[in-house]
């Protein structure tokens, strides 16, 4: 586990898992979040702002800013999600979105890492557009970067989006490809260890019925739903969460260093796909840590003891 304080951005487009990978991290004394910065991905941005908004809410950490980024792709035309309903975190009642200003993150994150005293962790839990605008026009600022920690791709196992595309990259492969060639310290956790991790109906119940435990329950339940419609699995995929949780145990996780590109010049089947160089050959070039494996077990025990332990403050 962590052992000192870390500062860390998060870029997000709640999202069920990305309200628990919010969750996770806001409870954790030592993550000393800078801000939260939004993208479209599993429905709109005023949508994912306005559910970013009731996440900090419910974690009761409104100190942390809020900040709206890209409303679109670079390049391709805007695709929609499936599991997580029409406003993004179906379950519960939400204020109508209000318009936030679009792109006011890449000032508040640029901001953030000029006057960091320390180079800053990224968690990058949506389309990556914020973060390849970002260096692409500030790439001075890749050394006040700590590590940028990337859930998306898909290594070994099928896409989610398709047959080959995980969904955060077919969002927008070209801002994808471009911050896999950006000389970064990075971290990929790919769909293959997310993949077998999963919350089920019993860890959902043994959470307390307290503010954040009972809200869980009624955002889950059309979540997991929808995941057994279209991903044919009987639980709550933990895709972000798992991301987050490496920022607070990377000993819990197994990576390799791989070289993983994004298929962008077919607009075809293989677009936005991962494509890892996994061969021996001789010259090898890493442009990653890969995440193969994670400790489910102490993954789904630490997030579940984050949850109650923020319930405890409710009593
Ligand atoms: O493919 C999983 C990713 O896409 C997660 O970040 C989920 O929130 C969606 O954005
Ligand atoms: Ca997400």
């Amino acid at each position: 586990m962590i052992n000192k304080p870390t500062s860390v951005w998060i870029d997000t487009d709640p999202g069920n898992d990305d309200m628990m990978a919010i969750l996770l991290l806001a409870q954790n004394s030592l993550v000393n979040i800078l801000g939260v910065s939004t993208v479209f991905g599993n429905t709109s941005l005023p949508k994912v702002t306005r559910n970013a908004k009731f996440i900090l809410d419910l974690a009761k950490r409104n100190d942390i800013p809020l900040f709206a980024g890209a409303e679109q792709p670079l390049i391709r035309d805007q695709i929609c999600a499936d599991i997580h309903g029409e406003s993004g975190l179906d379950g519960v009642t939400l204020v109508e979105e209000d318009l936030m200003v679009a792109d006011k993150a890449q000032e508040a994150i640029i901001k953030a890492l000029e006057d960091a005293e320390e180079p800053i962790t990224i968690l990058a839990l949506g389309p990556l557009t914020n973060i390849a605008k970002l260096f692409t026009t500030r790439p001075d600022l890749i050394s006040r970067v700590q590590r940028l920690v990337i859930m998306g791709g898909a290594i070994t196992v099928p896409g989610n989006k398709n047959r080959v595309a995980e969904f955060n990259v077919f969002c927008d492969p070209e801002a994808a490809e471009s911050v896999f060639n950006t000389i970064i310290p990075k971290t990929l956790i790919p769909l293959d260890p997310c993949t077998s991790v999963v919350l089920t109906d019993r860890d959902i119940a043994s959470l307390p019925n307290r503010t954040v435990g009972t809200t869980l329950k009624r955002i889950l339940k059309p979540y997991i739903e929808n995941i057994c419609i279209f991903e044919g699995v009987q639980g709550a995929l933990m895709y972000d969460p798992i991301a987050a949780y490496y920022l607070l145990n990377p000993a819990a996780f197994t990576t390799v260093p791989m070289d993983v590109r994004v298929e962008t010049s077919s607009k075809g089947l293989t677009y936005g796909m991962t494509v890892a160089e996994r061969r021996i050959i001789a010259e090898r070039v890493f442009n990653m840590d890969v995440v193969t494996e994670v400790d489910a077990k102490q993954f789904i025990s630490a997030f579940l003891a984050a949850i109650k332990e923020m319930d405890k403050c409710d009593e």
